[in-house]
Order: structure tokens, then C-alpha cells, then sequence
């Protein structure tokens, strides 16, 4: 095709396909069949394709997702994304009111109310009608640039149209409506993976994926709560709010004026009974002093805006029979108590089961088989038990009898001091222990070796070939084909060619996998992912790792007292090394591959404290780091140096004193490394 014709086919294109977007995700009109909008669109990508000069950065193509994103761009927040203080109480609503009212002194003024939409803050800037940039909350200074999975989702304009600010930021929460959240897990859990908790979560975890194609598959939705820029000429929430229709936005119908307390009372009391009517979840409202020209002049407290407060609802709360107790033996041999309760209808869905949490908690609240126990939905997907109906008690209850003995293997339950629950200290010969240990090595964030499921893992540990991490590296092609189980539904599975290919192929991958993530997916008991990558940076291979002390350990930023025992005990069992022997073998990473930037603070100790205006905080750190320096958690008569942004924590200035450390600041430590 001629370029002139291409240029003008694109625009019509776009143009077309604007609209048609428009009406459906807008207004719910269809105006041309799926097929015939597919066709449209499909004839757009291959024409900017073919003519990329002429495809526009938000053109509808962006909609279905492009490239992948590596790493997502930290930027740096045109205004400080901030957070608003709550309350729980219409008490303390009326003491938020009477705060406004003394500090504008007689001025008029009115409210909005809206609702909190429960999902994730993003900021959106538009330059000249069209997205710029799209930047998550992060620590409310900086965040990650999502432009591109932001572009994805339908309601969030590309351009705007009508009378809108050349330069201005809107924000908002990005959420995953009830509707798509339920296909989403159900999907999950066709697939073998868990359920995610809730939809906030999920809308989370979306806006991370790397590739755009796939969040353009989860169907979110954006609920945008206000506006920022230098010159908006709208005096208030309200009318931006409607204002902001005309340029395209999708206005949330739930947002009203309210003129005094009483207005207020009324929208909290109406969403607190009929938000569970909602298409997306909400915890709580949001009340705004309309008149935004007097935001400037109510200010701020430390955090959050004194314009501004949000009232959270309490969670549902039902009562119901406990008719059993059940044991579950978790991966690090915990015992959890599950509660088997008479079936109760709870925030949308049919409560069976609950969790008690440990030991402590059942004996604390005299908890008994036959009790009437109030039920909650906290942010889990498992409801809590949060407390007993004691006036409705059969006479001859008797207190609960927790279990001594693993219901699984049997062995003597232990409790270690300080601890609130008993585990099974049979770790390597308790099945659900073994079987969790193996799930979690292979899990995405450890070794991610995605071609073995749970399902898998359960056959190949049944039938004796795999009942330890390194015994996955054992396996061959020939063993694997042709192995059978009882799949989901009965269904008789087995591995073919192909899948045992797979199978060898994302083993042998998994031999990359950085030396945190190794270390994540050994399952030391109390090292989560943030502890195994602290670790991992200070003591750079498992050798320095494994001999260390527990003084040492704890010195260790995010690594506790409890933590470092943990460690210390893992480390001086023999199976474990082992295990550790075995899997180095195998060629797994077992030290960590920084590129060295100068020797410059070789030997040396910081302690870094407060925020900087050159680094982030975890910047900061591997920048020390890469100049071979050391960073810990906490100062002692062998640190260093201590690097001192703003707000420093008191309690540390003060022992760096007494200590004699020197204190510096960044420019300082910047001179050091030149
Ligand atoms: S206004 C200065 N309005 O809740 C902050 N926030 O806990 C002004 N949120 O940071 C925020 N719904 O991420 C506002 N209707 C709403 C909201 C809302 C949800 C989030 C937002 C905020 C957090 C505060």
C-alpha cells in the first residue's frame, strides 16, 4: 500500500475503533459484532506494522498489549502519592467535621463522598489529550512505570476528547470487578495453582506481569478519584469528577455532594447494606471537602491530607456451629487447626471451613466442638473465627483437647518456647511436609519449574522417585514417560514424550536461577523471599552462609533473632547439607553473580539510615554493595560508617554517638566511592 494511503487507512482505523471502544466499555452499546471488530483491528496492527512512522503510542492497538517489559522504569512522583487517615467510627467522622469546620472558621463549604474502591493506586498523567505515564503508588515518593499495562484496560482513556487540561495527573485505583475476578480464579484453579485471596491482590499481581498481552486478558476496570495539576480551572471535586465524563472518563455513579453530617451518615449507612450489591469490592468511603480550593489552605498532617478521611466498614461478621476441628501438617511442619463449620452464606459465598490459627488462639477463647463461633472474611480467602457465642452453650461441653501426636506420622508434637502453635518435627519423614517442601522449591518464585505441578509432584513422590529437591535432578527422560496417575476427576494422566521433554528442559533452566531464589526455595523455616535476598547480598555464597553464627545472622538487616536460629539449625543438620552437596552438583547457583564496580569500600561496614535524594533505599544499599562494601541492619562498634538521609531514626543517631561512628551523608559517601 502507498504510505498516504496507509496514513489515512490508520487514522480512519483508529478512529473507528475509537468509538466502538467508546460505546461498548462506556456505555454498554454494541455497535459491530466481535468478528467484524476483530477484523478492524487486526487490519490496524499489520498496517502499523508495516508503517510503524505512522502508529500513534496510544493508538486502540495498545489496548491488546505490545512489547514485553523487563523491568519496569522507577519514576519519580510529580506530587507524593499519599494515603488518607481512617476511621472506623461515625464518631469520629463528626470529630473530622468538627476539625474542618474550626479550621475554616465560618467559610462555607460543602463534601463529597465516594466510595474507597479496594484495589491498586495508580497515577495517570496527560500530556496535550493523550496518556503519558502511568506510575504505581511504590513508597509514595517513587513508583514503577506501568504505562503499558495501564493502556490495556478499556476504560481508561488513550486520548481525551472535549476541554481538558493540557498537563495534569489523574489518580485512581485500578480493580478487578467481581465478575472477572471469579473467572480469573476459576481459571487459576483448572490449572493447578491456587486461588488468589481477593481481588485487590489479583489486580496487583496483574500490574506486574511482564507482557501487557496478558493483562489485557484479566479485564480490569479503573475507578479514578481525583484530579492534579497546576492550572485545573475546576473549583470543585465535585464538578471535575463530572467534567472529567466529558473528557472521557468513566465517572464512578456512586460519588454525591453532601452538604452536613447528617448527608454523610446516610451514604455510609446505604453502602455499608448495599455494597455487597456492587460489581467490585469496596472497603470503606471517602469523604472530601469539595471545595478544592481550600485543600491548599486545610494542608496536610504527616501522611495524608487533612482534606480528606476515609471511613472503613466493618467486616461481615455471621455466626454459625463448629461441628469439628481438623489438622492440617503444612510444609514447615506446622499444625494449623481448621474448623469444619455448619455451611453459612458470607460475603457473597457459602462458608464451610474456618481458621482457628494455632494452639493458643482455641485455648484463649475457649473454643468447643458445638459452639456457636462468629465467622469473618478478613483480606484471606479463608475466613477467621473471631469469637465464641459463650450464652449459647450446650451444658455439658467440655474445653477442646488439643492433639499431641501429628495426625499424619504420628510423631510427638513440639512447641518451641515464645512460639503460639505445636509443629511435627518429623520433617523428613511426614509426608505433607515433604510434598509441601517440594511444591515450594519448584513454585515460581523459588525455582519455577513450572512443568512440574502439584499434581506431579504428589505422583513422582508416591511412586518413590522424588522425595527430596535434589532428587528432581536425578531424573531422567526415560523414567518419565509413560508414568500414570489418577489425575483431577479421576481421569487417568501420564507423561508423553513431549511433556517429559519439558519436564528436562525446565530443570535444566532452573540451573540459572539466581542464588536468593535457590536459597528461597530450600524453605528455611521463617526466610521468605525479602530475607533469602538479604542474606544472599551479604554473604554472597552458601559457604559463608552455612558457616556463619548466629551474632552474625542477626546482624543481617530483616533477619531476626528467631530467624537466625532458624538458620543456625538448618544449616548443622547433615541431611540438609547434603542436600546442599547434592544440589550444587547438579550445577545450582549457590553464590550470588554482582558485577563489581571498584574495591573502594572493601572491608568496610554502613548502616544506612532515612531517605536520600541520589538513591532509593535498596539503591542505596547495592550501590554500596557493588563497591564491595557491607550492609547491616544495625549499629555496632564494628560498623563503619553510618550514611544518614533526612528524618534519620533518632535511636540510631543517638548509638552511633555513643558508639563513636561517623555519621555522613550521601554526598559524603559519594565521594567515597570516587
Ligand atoms: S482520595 C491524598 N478517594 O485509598 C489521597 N482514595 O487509604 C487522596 N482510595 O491512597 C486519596 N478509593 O489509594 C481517594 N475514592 C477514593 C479512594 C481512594 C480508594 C485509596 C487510595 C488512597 C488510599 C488511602
Amino acid at each position: 500500500m502507498e504510505k498516504a494511503l496507509a496514513q489515512e487507512r490508520i487514522k480512519e482505523l483508529t478512529e473507528l475503533i475509537e468509538h466502538y471502544n467508546y460505546e461498548y466499555y462506556m456505555n454498554d452499546t454494541s455497535l459491530i459484532s466481535d468478528h467484524d471488530f476483530d477484523l478492524l483491528l487486526s487490519e490496524l496492527i499489520s498496517l502499523e506494522k508495516e508503517f510503524p512512522e505512522y502508529a500513534s503510542p496510544v493508538s486502540p492497538t495498545k489496548r491488546v498489549g505490545g512489547n514485553i517489559n523487563k523491568n519496569f522504569r522507577q519514576v519519580v512522583h510529580r506530587y507524593p502519592m499519599l494515603s488518607l487517615s481512617n476511621t472506623y467510627s461515625i464518631e469520629e467522622v463528626k470529630e473530622f467535621d468538627s476539625r474542618i469546620r474550626k479550621l475554616l472558621d465560618g467559610k462555607p463549604f460543602s463534601y463529597t463522598c465516594e466510595l474507597k474502591y479496594d484495589g491498586v493506586a495508580v497515577g495517570i498523567t496527560y500530556k496535550n489529550g493523550m496518556l503519558y505515564q502511568a506510575v504505581t503508588r511504590g513508597n509514595g515518593t517513587e513508583g514503577d512505570d506501568i504505562t503499558d499495562n495501564i493502556k490495556t484496560i478499556r476504560t481508561i482513556p488513550l486520548k481525551l476528547k472535549g476541554n481538558y487540561p493540557d498537563d495534569f495527573e489523574v489518580r485512581g485505583e485500578v480493580i478487578f470487578p467481581w465478575a472477572a475476578f471469579n473467572d480469573f480464579n476459576q481459571q487459576r484453579i483448572a490449572n493447578g495453582d491456587d486461588p488468589m485471596a481477593n481481588p485487590r491482590n489479583a489486580a496487583s499481581g496483574s500490574l506486574k506481569l511482564q507482557d501487557p498481552k496478558e493483562v489485557a486478558k484479566r479485564k480490569l476496570d479503573f475507578c479514578f478519584y481525583f484530579f492534579m495539576g497546576d492550572n485545573l480551572d475546576i473549583s470543585s471535586h465535585y464538578d471535575r469528577m463530572l467534567e472529567a465524563e466529558k473528557w472521557g472518563f468513566k465517572c464512578p455513579k456512586t460519588i454525591e455532594k453532601c452538604n452536613n453530617i447528617d448527608d454523610i451518615q446516610h451514604f455510609i449507612e446505604h453502602w455499608d447494606k448495599h455494597r455487597s450489591e456492587l460489581p467490585y469490592a469496596t472497603d470503606g468511603i471517602v469523604i472530601k471537602v469539595n471545595e478544592t480550593g481550600l485543600w491548599d489552605e486545610l494542608g496536610m498532617t504527616a501522611k495524608s491530607p487533612r482534606w480528606a478521611i476515609a471511613y472503613k466498614f466493618k467486616a461481615e461478621r455471621v455466626s454459625t456451629r463448629l461441628n469439628s476441628i481438623d489438622f492440617q501438617v503444612g510444609r514447615t511442619g506446622i499444625i494449623t487447626p481448621v474448623a469444619n463449620l455448619e455451611s453459612v452464606w458470607l460475603g457473597g459465598t457459602t462458608v464451610r471451613r474456618a481458621t482457628l490459627n494455632n494452639a493458643d488462639f482455641i485455648q484463649k477463647m475457649d473454643i468447643r466442638i458445638g459452639d456457636h463461633v462468629f465467622v469473618e472474611k478478613g483480606g484471606e480467602i479463608i475466613p477467621k473465627i473471631v469469637g465464641v457465642d459463650t450464652t449459647n452453650r450446650d451444658a455439658d461441653s467440655q474445653p477442646f483437647k488439643y492433639i499431641t501426636y501429628c495426625p499424619i506420622c504420628g510423631t510427638t508434637l513440639v512447641r518451641n518456647e515464645g512460639e503460639s502453635g505445636y509443629y511435627c518435627p518429623n520433617e523428613d519423614g511426614c509426608m505433607p511436609q515433604q510434598i509441601g517442601k517440594l511444591e515450594h522449591f519448584v513454585s515460581r518464585k523459588a525455582m519455577n519449574i513450572d512443568t512440574i505441578g502439584s499434581e506431579r509432584l504428589a505422583m513422582l513422590f508416591e511412586k518413590g522417585l522424588v522425595r527430596t529437591p535434589a532428587d528432581l535432578y536425578d531424573l531422567n527422560k526415560e523414567q518419565l514417560v509413560g508414568l500414570e496417575w489418577a489425575g483431577e476427576n479421576k481421569k487417568r494422566t501420564s507423561i508423553q514424550e513431549k511433556g517429559a521433554d519439558n519436564i528436562m528442559e525446565a530443570l535444566e533452566l532452573s540451573k540459572q536461577v539466581p542464588f536468593e531464589r535457590v536459597l528461597y526455595a530450600l524453605g528455611i523455616r521463617f526466610v521468605g523471599e525479602v530475607g533469602a535476598k538479604k542474606l544472599a547480598r551479604y554473604f554472597k555464597n552458601i559457604d559463608a552462609l552455612s558457616q556463619s553464627n548466629t551474632m552474625e545472622l542477626a546482624m543481617v538487616e530483616d533477619i531476626g533473632e528467631k530467624t537466625a536460629i532458624t538458620i543456625f539449625d538448618f544449616f548443622n543438620n547433615l541431611k540438609h547439607l547434603e542436600q546442599i552437596v547434592r544440589l550444587k552438583k547438579a550445577g545450582l547457583q549457590f553464590e550470588v553473580h554482582e558485577e563489581k564496580v571498584s574495591n573502594k569500600l572493601d572491608g568496610l561496614s554502613f548502616v544506612v539510615s532515612g531517605v536520600f535524594n541520589t538513591f532509593s533505599r535498596d539503591g542505596i544499599k547495592q550501590h554500596i554493595e557493588q563497591h564491595g562494601g557491607k550492609v547491616v541492619s544495625s549499629i555496632s562498634s564494628k560498623t563503619s560508617y553510618v550514611i544518614a538521609g533526612e528524618k534519620m531514626g533518632p535511636e540510631k543517631l543517638k548509638k552511633a554517638e555513643k558508639l563513636g561512628i561517623p555519621i555522613i551523608d550521601e554526598n559524603k559517601y559519594l565521594e567515597m566511592c570516587n
